[in-house]
């Protein structure tokens, strides 16, 4: 049945927030006091999220900072990138995706401020944190404390990026962007390893970055010690009990974990919006003005700019916008309604501190006053598991555990974070199989050609040297691998039963592969938490000459901890056990050495070989063979959306598309088959080991393809593999379209967008769907309203289900790229008056 005031509203744009941001090109003054930033003589609530640039493409870079800006962000802020822009010392690069006056530009395009975290220590799981390693070379240095030759290079840098950002006009005070600064990085999470020497670093990059003029405020983040007027910030998941080190200085959160990062062996890191929510409510609640999400977007780890030990090529981080760009339901849309609620409250946060007024056990009210009357409060109950009613100014409110609500006006709740009312997307790209990815081989078995790469010592510029070598030391960096080898000569005499020995190898990390006569015999390798590792194993010697090829392997520089800067790699020790006499120490002998694989050395992944003769073809590819490189070409799926490469039958190595590198790859390192949760209970406090997915699997089996690095046509793909895998069955997936649903209640909060507050009318709750990429809505897989079950994916029709709901359904979305739907019988007629109804949609959004 359909009721008379049939009121379907179809919303074209995007909620536009209440807010002002600045005018591009205006020059605008920005200083602090105790309650946040001033721009313009304007305290700010500043909504920000982390972006950085090296982690997608620049084409991208638009869309994701639109998609930004449309969630409610004010700011974007990102680390600068010190080893890919001064890559050998004194020579700089700022091309393509390192383009960092590009990126600010384009975050000024948009109407955004920028944060700019140069540091130049970066941490950000980046290869050895952001350091050239160059620097490690420089004789006498130590890194991050009072040493001349490393304050030398730092100051540098930073005076680099300052001018170039002052050349180009981009401070506010020249009409730029850029309305904060970053030196140092968590330099209080390790200064106590660094002692006075640290205290003293901390006085002199203060004074360095302030010598600077940058005209804007510099802050030092997890800094309690940060000298004025450098303001001190909170990182975690939780700041809303941080108070900076000054009562002149604004409570700031420079990086608050919207998940957590990947790294190989490890299960899938994730974080419920409702927390997620709550943490950034409660900062809000408590006095803070500056939030910043880390990360919005997290992107990918191209090549081998990953971080160690053992961090993942993904960076998706559970981002509110996914590794691929698209946008991540319902956390971008439940963070986008929360933003528009704190902004509601602005006026109020920026007039006054909060006052404080217990409402009960575990039950908090804080609120803002303005003079001229009216106030704003935040109720929260932060007990884990228990809901509340509770009275607040002779009105009772509900307060499910683990939440705030967000009342702009002291009397309506407008928000509450644990009430999930936005847009939920049915399955991600590429992880989970719906029918809006599509898939295919990426070349039949026949079409693959092949190289084999030599074990051991591949050519004359390889060198002896007396014990086993640290490995970055040896390598410098030039490449993941390096070999040690060396030929031991059993006599008679010591050849044991049926030549039978025990190798023992010990190993700083990450990873090795053993070989002896040429035969693999052993893998051994470590994790993120300790890269180091030991290998027993039996081997079968020859008599007479025999020879070892251990091939140690680097997955990202350390890029976090105390000195991690010399933490060191490789083997340390080899002893033979077993043989007749006595066991043999191998450590001390003389080994051979060769930096990087004989297919590194050719070029194999450069597309100036893909025609080489090197390359070997025949009716079927080999499998499972170790070190081995696989190529052949592909045409990329239609469509300009990302593409995703399935290396889930792969082992472990490397790839590359028309010669760029895409990243590392390790399907066959499992993750612990412990410690997922299927439903992780969002209350209570959150950790990175609290919501895991994808236990017993691998961290990662696909992987990002930007689409800029396609053409029509043929595109090459080579493959380092090390350990053994099945080229035959990868395949790659593009992204056709987007299941969408929503279940609203009757009861539900309405929108936060639709609340005007001194009007007497309250807003109705109602279905959102919004489709990205120009996708439109093309068909309406369900609809219903009355008592409709189940969950997005798998709704029925209840007891109570009105008639005619799909074609009304229909009719305000098929051919829309967003609509909206009031949820009440005035739309829908009552199919069952007295009992509460909800109404829900499940759409498909495609081209
Ligand atoms: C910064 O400003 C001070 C005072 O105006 C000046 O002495 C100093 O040279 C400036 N430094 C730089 C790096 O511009
Ligand atoms: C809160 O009040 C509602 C309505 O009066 C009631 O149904 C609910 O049980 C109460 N919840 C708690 C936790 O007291
Ligand atoms: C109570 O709510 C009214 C609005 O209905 C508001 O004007 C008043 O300031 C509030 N008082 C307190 C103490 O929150
Ligand atoms: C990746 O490929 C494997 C092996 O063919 C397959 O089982 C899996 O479903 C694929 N994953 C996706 C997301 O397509
Ligand atoms: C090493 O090999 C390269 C190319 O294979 C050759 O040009 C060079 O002369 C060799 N060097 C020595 C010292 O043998
Ligand atoms: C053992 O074999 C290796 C590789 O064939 C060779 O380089 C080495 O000279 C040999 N050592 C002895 C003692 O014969
Ligand atoms: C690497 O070499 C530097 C000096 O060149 C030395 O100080 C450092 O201890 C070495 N690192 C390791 C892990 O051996
Ligand atoms: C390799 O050969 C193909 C087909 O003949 C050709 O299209 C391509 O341009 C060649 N690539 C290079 C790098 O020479
Ligand atoms: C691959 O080869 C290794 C030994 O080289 C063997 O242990 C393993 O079972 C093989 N795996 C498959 C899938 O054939």
């Amino acid at each position: 049945m359909r009721g008379e005031g049939f009121t379907i509203l179809v919303f074209l744009t995007l909620v536009v927030l209440k807010g002002f941001y600045f005018k591009r090109g205006s020059a605008a003054t920005v200083t602090y006091d105790h309650r946040a930033l001033v721009i313009n003589g304007q305290r700010r609530v500043l909504l920000s999220g982390s972006i950085h640039y090296p982690r997608t493409t620049p084409d991208v870079w638009p869309e994701i900072i639109r998609k930004s800006k449309e969630g409610g962000l004010d700011v974007i802020e990102t680390y600068v990138f010190w080893n890919y822009h001064e890559p050998v010392k004194g020579q700089y690069y700022f091309e393509g995706r390192f383009d960092l006056v590009r990126f600010v530009k384009t975050v000024q395009e948009a109407g955004l401020f920028v944060h700019l975290r140069i540091g130049p220590y970066a941490c950000a799981e980046w290869n050895y944190g952001g350091f050239p390693f160059w620097l490690h070379l420089i004789p006498g240095i130590q890194f991050r404390t009072t040493n001349a030759p490393f304050k030398n290079e730092m100051e540098l840098f930073l005076a680099k990026i300052v001018n170039m950002m002052k050349e180009q006009k981009l401070f506010a005070s020249q009409g730029g962007p850029i309305i904060l600064a970053q030196v140092e990085n968590e330099y209080g999470n390790v200064e106590w390893a660094y002692g006075v020497s640290g205290e003293l670093y901390v006085q002199w990059a203060a004074e360095t970055a302030v010598g600077l003029n940058t005209t804007v405020p510099w802050v030092m983040c997890q800094q309690e010690d940060a000298p004025d007027p450098i303001i001190n910030t909170c990182n975690g998941f939780y700041c809303d009990r941080f108070t900076p080190n000054s009562l002149t200085k604004p409570k700031m959160w420079t990086e608050n974990y919207c998940g957590w990062f990947l790294a190989f062996g490890n299960a899938v890191p994730f974080r419920p919006v409702e927390d997620l929510a709550f943490s950034v409510a409660r900062f809000f609640e408590t006095g803070g003005t500056f939030q910043n999400y880390y990360m919005y977007f997290g992107g990918t780890n191209f090549g081998r700019t990953a971080g160690g030990p053992l961090v993942a090529t993904s960076y998706d981080y559970d981002a509110p916008i996914d590794e691929y760009g698209f946008i991540r339901q319902p956390k971008w849309g439940h963070l986008r309604d929360l933003h528009n609620a704190i902004k509601q409250c602005q006026e109020y946060l920026v007039h006054s501190d909060p006052t404080y007024i217990p409402l009960g056990v575990h039950i908090e009210a804080h609120i803002y006053h303005k003079d001229s009357g009216g106030c704003a409060a935040f109720l929260a109950n932060i007990d884990h598991t228990s809901d509340a009613n509770v009275t607040f100014n002779g009105s009772s409110y509900y307060l499910p555990a683990w939440s705030v609500s967000i009342l702009p006006d002291c009397k309506n709740v407008i928000f509450n974070t644990a009430k999930v009312v936005s847009q939920k997307n049915l399955g991600e790209f590429p992880h989970e199989h719906t029918t809006s990815a599509r898939e295919h081989l990426i070349a039949s078995s026949s079409s693959w050609f092949w190289y084999k790469e030599q074990v051991g010592i591949w050519s004359n510029n390889s060198f002896t040297a007396s014990g086993l070598l640290e490995q970055i030391n040896t390598t410098k960096d030039t490449s993941d691998y390096l070999w040690y080898t060396i030929s031991i000569d059993v006599t008679e005499k010591l050849l044991p039963n049926n030549g039978e020995a025990l190798l023992l190898l010990g190993s700083l990390g990450h990873a090795a592969m053993l070989f002896v006569n040429k035969k693999l015999i052993g893998f051994g390798y470590g994790n993120h938490e300790d890269a180091s590792f030991t290998l027993m194993q039996k081997i079968t010697l020859n008599r007479g000459n025999n020879t070892l090829d251990f091939l140690s392997m680097i997955v990202g520089l350390q890029n976090y901890g105390p000195w991690f800067d010399i933490a060191g790699a490789g083997i340390f020790s080899v002893v033979l056990g077993g043989l007749a006499d006595a066991k043999e120490d191998l450590s001390i002998s003389e080994w051979t050495y060769q930096v990087g694989t004989e297919g590194e050395y050719l070029g194999l992944d450069k597309t100036s070989l893909a025609n080489s003769s090197l390359w070997t073809s025949g009716n079927s590819v080999p499998l499972n063979q170790s070190l081995i490189w696989y190529k052949t070409t592909f045409t990329a799926p239609e469509g300009n959306g990302p593409l995703a490469l399935n290396l889930s039958t792969m082992g472990k190595g490397q790839a590359w598309v028309n010669g760029i590198g895409i990243g590392r790859y390790w399907s066959s390192y499992l993750s612990p088959t412990t410690g997922c949760s299927k439903h992780c209970d969002y209350r209570g406090p959150y950790d990175a080991s609290k919501c895991l997915k994808n236990c017993g699997q691998p961290a990662q089996t696909l992987y990002h393809i930007p689409r800029s690095w396609v053409h029509p046509g043929e595109n090459l793909l080579v493959l380092h593999e090390e350990l053994g895998g099945d080229p035959s069955r990868i395949s790659i997936l593009t992204k056709t379209g987007q299941e969408v649903c929503a279940h609203i209640s009757e009861s539900d909060p309405a929108p936060v967008d639709s609340w005007k507050l001194n009007s007497q009318i309250k807003p109705m709750p109602e279905v959102r769907l919004i489709c990205e990429q120009g996708w439109k809505i093309t068909s309406i897989n369900f609809a219903s309203f009355g008592t409709p079950e189940g969950q997005c994916g798998k709704f029925s029709h209840g007891t109570c289900s009105g008639d005619n709901v799909l074609p009304i359904i229909q009719k305000a979305c098929i051919g829309r790229e967003s609509c909206s739907i009031t949820v009440s019988t005035f739309d829908f007629g009552d199919p069952c008056p007295g009992v509460p109804k909800s109404l829900a949609v499940e759409a498909l959004c495609s081209a």
